[in-house]
């Protein structure tokens, strides 16, 4: 399974990079504008950070415009993957952009439905957004599971790529339905080394270790 880190902190990419876990970067319009800088500076020093896909969204929303953006955020390096919205428009631009070998993560995915119309149009990959569906009291988990099975069905190529995680649970049964991707705020990638058992088990050999050398 691949870890993405979901952020457009430089600060967490590099730290989490460090720990060896992180094989690629997605962002949306929010973690940019949260980011401060414009969209293709940002994503140009990730590329510099990271050698893997990273996700950068157009905010057109007629294909013309989605089209356009693509192709120049797509010059900014070979690892810039194309975020389309699960539109009509979206749809469109991601059979040209498919046709023309650009990877494409089809966004904002919350039915089994929509991950097939991605799938047919040669999406790389589709994220549904899990935590958002269980913000609404729905099960963001239910989802993943049936599009693991759609796509397992047909053969697709399209990469489950689960994203909106909120908590280490999310990553566990990602891993456990065969997602092949979870993108993963810092917070939660943090979380994912802790457990109070390691914590206290540390701590008891040191103090052993420390008694017998006195
Ligand atoms: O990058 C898209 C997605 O991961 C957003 O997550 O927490 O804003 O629902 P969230």
């Amino acid at each position: 399974m691949e870890f993405f880190i979901d952020t457009g902190d430089l600060n967490e990419i590099k730290e989490a990079y460090s720990w060896g876990l992180i094989d690629g970067v997605t962002t949306n319009p929010s973690l940019v504008a949260k980011a401060g800088v414009d969209q293709k500076t940002l994503i140009k020093e990730i590329s510099q950070i990271v050698d893997g896909p990273i996700s950068a969204e157009v905010i057109s929303t007629q294909a013309e415009g989605m089209l356009a953006e693509a192709y120049d955020l797509a010059k900014i390096h070979d690892n810039v993957v194309i975020k389309l919205p699960m539109t009509k428009d979206g749809m469109i631009a991601c059979n040209e952009l498919s046709r023309n070998n650009i990877n494409t993560n089809i966004t904002l995915i919350f039915s089994a439905n929509q991950a097939l119309l991605a799938a047919k149009n040669g999406a790389t990959y589709v994220s549904p957004f899990i935590g958002r569906l269980d913000d609404i009291g729905q099960t963001g988990m239910q989802l993943i599971s049936e599009i693991k099975d759609i796509f397992d069905n047909y053969a697709f190529t399209t990469k489950i790529l689960a994203a909106s995680i909120r908590h280490v649970d999310h990553v566990k049964t990602s891993a456990l339905i065969g997602s092949d991707v979870a993108t993963i705020p810092y917070k939660v990638l943090a979380q994912l080394f802790n457990h109070p058992l390691t914590d206290s088990g540390l701590k008891k050999f040191l103090e052993d270790h420390a008694k017998s050398m006195k």
